[in-house]
């Protein structure tokens, strides 16, 4: 009898833009302090682009993935950013990247589902690669989060970062890869993070731009008890599909959002903290990046290992939320 087809993960890249901001810099910008958004959200730099695009970040992490994987731009079959900043409004950002990597035979689309959006990602990925679709898929998580943050909105503009993440998913018949992948979504909590300007419903006029409704606004506190909720049920949730239990995690990447979000998702699991990988300090929360640029660092630092069952939990504006369960 053949073997199951499998997702697996062969290829890591990333790429934060040099540029850092620290919280003694926003000290200068806003009304906070370094001790506040420690204490509060564990951030103490975060890297910010200087005139770089997304698509310019994406095609660093996607040459590094690809390299990694041993392929080329011309072996894609299929290219996924998930984003809620691209380049523009059309066309999509894989688009700029296909260009950019050579990959002429690769189809192409973004992706929206906010700081969840990797984990959708991992989701679509996986259908393609398991019905036999596509062989050789580029996922990037990618966000310029810079380009819609309001810098005089203390309550927000310490929080975010820029930057991507890129993944090559291949098949294997081997048991390895992608094991589960749960996601989840509220559309009643649609207004708790959003930006509210330069859609269809409200485009940009000079009355959107004075009002500052270009950029994102979010009812931080209660996000923030919904995260912690969602993310640790949504991790459950895969482990369960998985046929697993807290007792299997070697390691859990959670979205980096905040700290105690983190600390409070893995207590939810029942997890130890040397079994939780942070570098929320180093880069703020890149949304759909976070999830991407955390895998890479987990797997350089060897806190993933061959063989290692990894758990990934993520959340964010819709309400979306996901978990997914890799065999390293
Ligand atoms: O990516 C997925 C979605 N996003 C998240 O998961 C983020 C979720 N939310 C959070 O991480 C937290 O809610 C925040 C870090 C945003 C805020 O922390 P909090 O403990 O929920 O604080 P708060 O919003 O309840 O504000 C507490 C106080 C307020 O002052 P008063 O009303 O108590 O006098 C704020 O005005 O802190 C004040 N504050 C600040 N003070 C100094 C808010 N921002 C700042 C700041 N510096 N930057």
């Amino acid at each position: 009898m053949t073997k199951n087809l499998f997702a697996q993960i062969t290829g890591l890249g990333m790429c934060v833009p040099p540029k850092i901001l620290t919280n003694a810099d926003l000290e200068k910008m806003v009304d906070t302090s370094d001790e506040w958004i420690t204490q509060r959200t564990g951030i103490k730099e975060r890297h910010l682009v200087e005139g770089e695009t997304l698509s310019d970040l994406s095609v660093i992490a996607a040459r590094e993935a690809l390299q990694d994987a041993g392929l080329k731009g011309e072996d894609l079959d299929l290219i996924i950013v998930s984003t809620t900043t691209p380049d523009m409004q059309f066309p999509s950002t894989s688009c700029l990247v296909q260009k950019e990597l050579g990959a002429k035979k690769a189809a192409c689309f973004d992706l929206a589902a906010a700081c969840t959006g990797f984990i959708y990602g991992l989701s679509v990925a996986n259908q393609f690669i398991i019905s036999e679709t596509y062989k050789n898929i580029l996922l990037i998580g990618g966000e310029v989060l810079s380009s819609i943050t309001d810098w005089q909105d203390r309550s927000t503009c310490v929080l975010f970062g820029d930057g991507a993440g890129a993944v090559i998913l291949e098949p294997t018949r081997e048991e390895k890869g992608i094991i589960s992948v749960y996601l989840a979504a509220d559309g009643n909590f649609a207004d708790f993070l959003k930006v509210p300007a330069g859609g269809s419903r409200q485009p940009a006029t000079i009355k959107t731009v004075q009002q500052r409704l270009h950029f994102l606004k979010m009812r931080g506190n209660e996000t923030f008890k919904v995260a912690v909720r969602a993310m640790g049920e949504a991790a459950k949730e895969a482990l369960s599909l998985a046929g697993l239990s807290s007792k299997d995690v070697d390691c859990l990447i959670p979205h980096q959002a905040n700290i105690r979000i983190i600390k409070a998702a893995a207590k939810r699991l029942g997890l130890d903290e040397d079994k939780v990988f942070i570098n929320v300090e180093k880069y703020g929360n890149m949304s759909s990046a976070s999830s991407a640029v955390a895998l890479y660092e987990a797997v350089k630092c060897g806190k993933v290992k061959q063989g290692s069952i990894v758990v990934m939990t993520a959340f964010g504006s819709g309400f979306t939320s996901g978990g997914c369960v890799i065999r390293w």
